[in-house]
């Protein structure tokens, strides 16, 4: 198949390894039946030019998009991140019969506005934290000192990471919304405890078909602390939802049937079916099964840790998803081999990373047995390789148990180089014996 990834994340990254993996046996092998796609990434990074071909365009120009698709008698189209989303990409794509994966516009509201969203789960019965919506602090003030300590606060529009504040400090609660109330409207939520799953479900508009479940460590620092980033590491599966629910089949069936359909059937019935990857970001609390956010695309980093699992074929799943046949399709199969993720980020991440300086040891990196490398924020100048951005690669280790895929990722990230580069040493340490 010819297919057109956009974005130029380790998500991207990921989804085109998949993709890649299809042509080859079981060992990585090249020998196999299936004859290998033909992938473009738009605009990509040097992880995905080393791999794929890569196109400068832009990847939130649907009219571009669209262009370049039809021209070069793309088969399918998958959409990374949400920018291109929000945008209405998917929209344009669908009007030229272009198969894609991804939402349009107003299903992609989703994630775009956490108004939306709760506007979807209460009409759904979806179960979500109460939550106020607020256009000025005199509001945002009564609401903050009713929910009370600890608070959250989120920016209702896209914020990259930075819309969403937990916090006990009712001072940088109200700075948090005071902040945000400039560029739109803030939701302030009740604190919801308890572990934290990503669950990505594969959705044609009326069917879906689940993944195996991630955990995203979202915090900066070990143990938690330090600010919300894009998401440091992830591990998947999670050995712990069976002693909650039996088994993690079980768990998957009581959040399709209870939050994944509903939410579906809903939009569908709205004249928005959603078309893609319906990510629900859930709280186990005492209570129950709660939905934190959707979001309307694959999580990262939670795909590189569930893709390399993935043991069926991606490009069919995503094609049927695309071209509303899911309902006839199998469901996803997945090893038993976990793994674990950690993100090598910039010196200054997030505020402000340092960019340009060199990346070295990437070869001897990959020479570690089970482990892959995802790029995110790299290019090559001349012939060194460079950090552009803050999160820069997701070093992969995959294994029989948590501790040899923590190992091997480990192992890998001290041979590589980077000054001032920072990673958590605490991810998955928890389900390692
Ligand atoms: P979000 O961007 O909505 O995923 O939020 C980022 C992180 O903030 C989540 O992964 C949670 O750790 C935390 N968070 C968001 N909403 C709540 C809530 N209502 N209660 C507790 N923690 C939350
Ligand atoms: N890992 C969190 C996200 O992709 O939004």
């Amino acid at each position: 198949m010819r297919i057109l990834v956009l974005g130029s994340g380790a998500r991207e990254h990921a989804i085109v390894t998949a993709l890649l993996r299809e042509g080859a046996g079981r060992d990585g092998s090249a020998a196999s039946a299936t004859p290998p796609h033909h992938i473009v990434a738009a605009p990509g990074n040097a992880g995905l030019a080393h791999d794929v071909e890569t196109v400068q365009l832009d990847a939130t120009n649907g009219k571009v998009v669209t262009e370049y698709a039809l021209e070069n008698d793309i088969e399918l189209v998958v959409i990374g991140p949400e920018a291109p989303l929000v945008a209405g990409v998917a929209d344009e794509l669908r009007a030229h019969s272009i198969p894609v994966f991804g939402p349009g516009k107003r299903a992609a509201a989703l994630e775009g506005s956490k108004t939306f969203a709760k506007r979807i789960m209460d009409e759904a019965r979806v179960p979500t934290g109460r939550a106020v919506r607020t256009g000025n602090l005199a509001e945002a003030t009564v609401a903050i000192d009713e929910f009370g300590a600890p608070y959250v606060v989120k920016a209702d529009g896209l914020a990259a990471g930075k819309g969403v504040l937990v916090t006990a400090e009712r001072d940088a609660a109200l700075e948090h919304a005071t902040y945000w109330l400039q560029h739109g409207s803030v939701l302030v939520e009740e604190f919801l405890d308890g572990q934290e799953v990503s669950l990505f479900l594969i959705s044609d508009g009326h069917t879906v078909l689940p993944l195996s479940p991630a955990q995203d460590f979202k915090r900066l620092l070990d143990g938690d602390a330090g600010p919300n980033t894009g998401g440091m590491g992830a591990y998947s599966p999670l050995p712990w939802l069976a002693d909650r629910f039996g088994s993690e089949a079980d768990f998957v069936a009581e959040v399709i049937e209870t939050i994944a359909l509903p939410t579906v059937r809903q939009l569908a019935k709205d004249g928005t079916p959603f078309i893609g990857l319906l990510y629900a970001g859930l709280i186990l609390t005492e209570q129950g099964i709660r939905v934190i956010e959707f979001n309307a695309r694959f999580g990262d980093p939670e795909t590189q840790v569930v893709l390399p699992r993935l043991t069926s074929p991606l490009s069919d799943l995503l094609l049927a998803a695309a071209t509303g046949s899911l309902s006839q399709h199998a469901a996803p199969t997945f090893s038993t081999d976990v793994a674990v993720t950690v993100v090598l980020a910039s010196e200054g991440y997030p505020e402000s990373p340092q960019t340009g300086r060199a990346l070295t040891g990437l070869d001897e990196a990959l020479a570690v047995p089970g482990v892959s490398i995802a790029h995110a924020a790299t290019a090559r100048l001349d012939d060194t390789l460079v950090a552009t951005g803050g999160r820069v690669l997701s070093v992969v280790g995959a294994g029989a148990d948590f501790t040899e895929a923590r190992a091997r990722a480990y192992e890998a990230l001290g041979r590589i180089g980077l000054e001032g580069g920072q990673y958590r040493r605490d991810i998955a340490a928890e389900v390692a014996e």
